[in-house]
């Protein structure tokens, strides 16, 4: 099998004109090249090449593809002869792979799960059975963790021999190059165990299968924490720490209670609290959200009780929101740094009964408003005030509306006369621009020009996957070829035809290469796509903006309205606003 880098090589190197010129006479027209098509009759010239995309396109009988694909047409040569062919005459070196390649993976990832799985097991029992874990396990007891919680969580201890881990695992028959890859040595020093003298917590995959692990100093010294790299069973920012055991509860609950650090989820689980998940050293995440999502509908932030806690916090709840999550902030005591403090020092009963109290999004949101701007300025005042308008925005009713702003002018000490001026000053500023009807530039990104875009400038796709997900996509051609572009993604295919290659409709295919061989994808394509994303983004959160104002609308009406949701809905808006402000200003730099 010929490598998808010499394949991708081979496309980028090649000159689309000069192949095809080898088989059909090319003029040049603007920026495009044309001729006579030789895949039909014809006597004026309808056949294109695209010299920037590398792709043909025939206007009269509607056969295209990659150049690659042209002179499989031409040559009857399949896939690999043709790309032997091009490398040749294109100077390039062609690299072979192994078919094997996915099987051997399997294998591999298999025996590092039985791996983990050995050695988590021999850490637990140095921690709970051997006399070198004495000290850790003192140590988990004065900071309150009970035994069986131990045992549940599989928590060990890693001897302070750096060689240890090594020797002992060559002793059971691991070979050295295996060990290299195993992710828990040092890469200089392959002796070298990355975890030793700490606390070990594994950290488990959903189904509970040990895959990355987490140490801990005792006592104080840094780095306090050592954590398992990036690899490829684990990414920091995908799992949760405490999933597996939180799942049922979380299905059960709908809730879900979002804890910083290893041992304030296990204090919280300790404590009778089963649905707490912690994102592992990282702020948590879209991915992490989503994968809560699943089961759960609000989520309940018990972060530190520092500043960088409750700046956490705030990102927290939008990155809840940004998720369709509702979320709520349980009350931290800023007499403790954090859950686990509090169990050490006050128990589990109290730690339980700590959860249940929390506060609703708006009055987190007055507070943080307030803490963000200099509040002995006007400007500062009036910043922090404006910050809150959007909310007031969306009430539905003038006597909601009035009583909103007095609570506003009340909290921030201000004229109820002044706030209501610059409420409605405002108020005219941001109304013009949104949910007007969609103006005429709009409809030259839609969705399936920008899929179009990226399908023929398949470098871009990379990131383009982060910013726009499938589901966000509604029409449909769109959504077919994204869908194909995701697929060449995963398997690691490139090039055009590998994209053709996965859409089934052939209506869908021509209209790609139509579209692609086309004067407007050659002018500027990066602007072409990131304007297209941006607008994407816009379209989407008015979308969603108007849902929310429908949503507003209706729970409002209902006298004994949930004023939770309606702050997590207020909420949202805010934050879709202030995206939408900054998406627009990106525009214009
Ligand atoms: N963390 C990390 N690496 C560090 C510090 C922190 O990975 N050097 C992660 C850990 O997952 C940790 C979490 O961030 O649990 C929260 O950090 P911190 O509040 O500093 O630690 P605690 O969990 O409070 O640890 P402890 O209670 O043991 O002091
Ligand atoms: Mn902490």
């Amino acid at each position: 099998m010929i490598s998808q880098a010499s394949i991708q090589e081979v496309s980028e190197r090649l000159d689309a004109v000069s192949v095809v010129s080898d088989y059909v006479r090319l003029e040049k027209r603007g920026s495009r090249y044309v001729g006579l098509c030789p895949f039909h009759q014809e006597k004026t010239p309808s056949f294109s090449v695209n010299q920037e995309h590398k792709l043909y396109y025939c206007f009269g009988c509607g056969k295209g593809g990659s150049i690659i694909n042209f002179v499989m047409e031409m040559e009857k040569t399949t896939f690999p002869e043709t790309i032997e062919l091009l490398a040749k005459r294109f100077g390039v070196q062609l690299r072979y792979e192994k078919a094997q390649i996915e099987k051997e993976k399997d294998t591999r990832l298999e025996a590092l799960n039985e791996l983990y799985r050995r050695v988590a097991g021999s850490f637990h029992s140095i921690l709970t059975e051997k006399s070198l874990g004495n000290a850790a396990l003192h140590y988990l007891t004065e900071r309150g963790i009970r035994r069986d919680i131990i045992d549940r969580f599989q928590l060990g201890f890693a001897p302070a021999n750096r060689f240890w881990l090594y020797d002992f695992l060559l002793k059971k028959g691991y070979s050295p190059e295996f060990l290299a890859v195993s992710g828990l040595f040092s890469k200089q020093h392959p002796r070298l165990s990355l975890f030793s003298g700490r606390i070990i917590f594994p950290i488990t995959d959903r189904q509970g299968q040990p895959v990355a692990f987490g140490g801990r100093i005792l006592g104080d010294g840094e780095p306090k924490y050592i954590n398992s790299g990036d690899s490829e069973r684990y990414k920091k920012g995908l799992l949760l720490f405490g999933i597996d055991k939180a799942q049922p509860a979380l299905r059960a609950t709908k809730e879900a209670v979002l804890v910083e650090g290893y041992m304030d989820l296990i204090a919280l689980h300790q404590s009778g609290v089963s649905n707490a998940v912690a994102p592992l050293g990282t702020a948590f995440t879209d991915e992490q959200a989503k994968l809560l999502r699943r089961w759960v509908e609000r989520v309940y932030l018990y972060f530190d009780s520092d500043t960088a806690g409750q700046k956490a916090t705030i990102k927290a709840i939008f990155t809840c929101r940004k998720n369709a999550l509702a979320s709520a902030i349980i009350n931290t005591d800023k007499n403790f740094k954090d859950p686990a403090e509090i169990l050490q020092k006050m128990g589990e009963k109290y730690l339980h009964e700590a959860t249940k109290s929390y506060i609703f999004g708006f009055n987190y949101l007055m507070s943080y408003a307030q803490s963000l701007y200099s509040f002995n300025t006007a400007e500062g005042k009036y910043q922090s005030v404006a910050f809150l308008f959007p909310y007031v925005d969306i009430l539905d009713s003038d006597i909601a509306r009035e009583t909103a702003l007095d609570m506003i002018a009340k909290e921030f000490v201000l004229d109820p006369k002044a706030v209501r001026f610059d409420y409605r000053r405002f108020n005219s500023s941001s109304a013009a621009g949104l949910d007007t009807p969609r103006r005429k530039e709009d409809k030259t990104c839609d969705d399936k020009s920008l899929l179009i875009a990226v399908a023929i400038n398949q470098g871009w796709y990379e990131q383009f996957r982060v910013l726009v997900s499938i589901q966000e996509v509604e029409d449909p051609v769109a959504k077919e070829i994204f869908v194909a572009l995701e697929e060449c993604f995963k398997y690691g295919e490139t090039g055009l035809d590998a994209v053709l290659a996965r859409i089934s409709s052939q209506e869908v295919r021509e209209q790609v290469l139509k579209r692609g061989s086309s004067k407007e994808f050659s002018i500027n394509t990066e602007v072409f796509i990131i304007d297209g994303i941006n607008k994407f983004k816009q379209r989407q959160l008015k979308r969603r903006k108007n849902e929310i104002m429908r949503e507003l609308a209706t729970t409002y009406k209902k006298k004994s309205s949930d004023y939770r949701s309606i702050d997590d809905l207020i909420m949202e808006k805010m934050h879709i606003d202030a995206e939408l402000r900054s998406l627009s200003s990106q525009k214009d730099t």
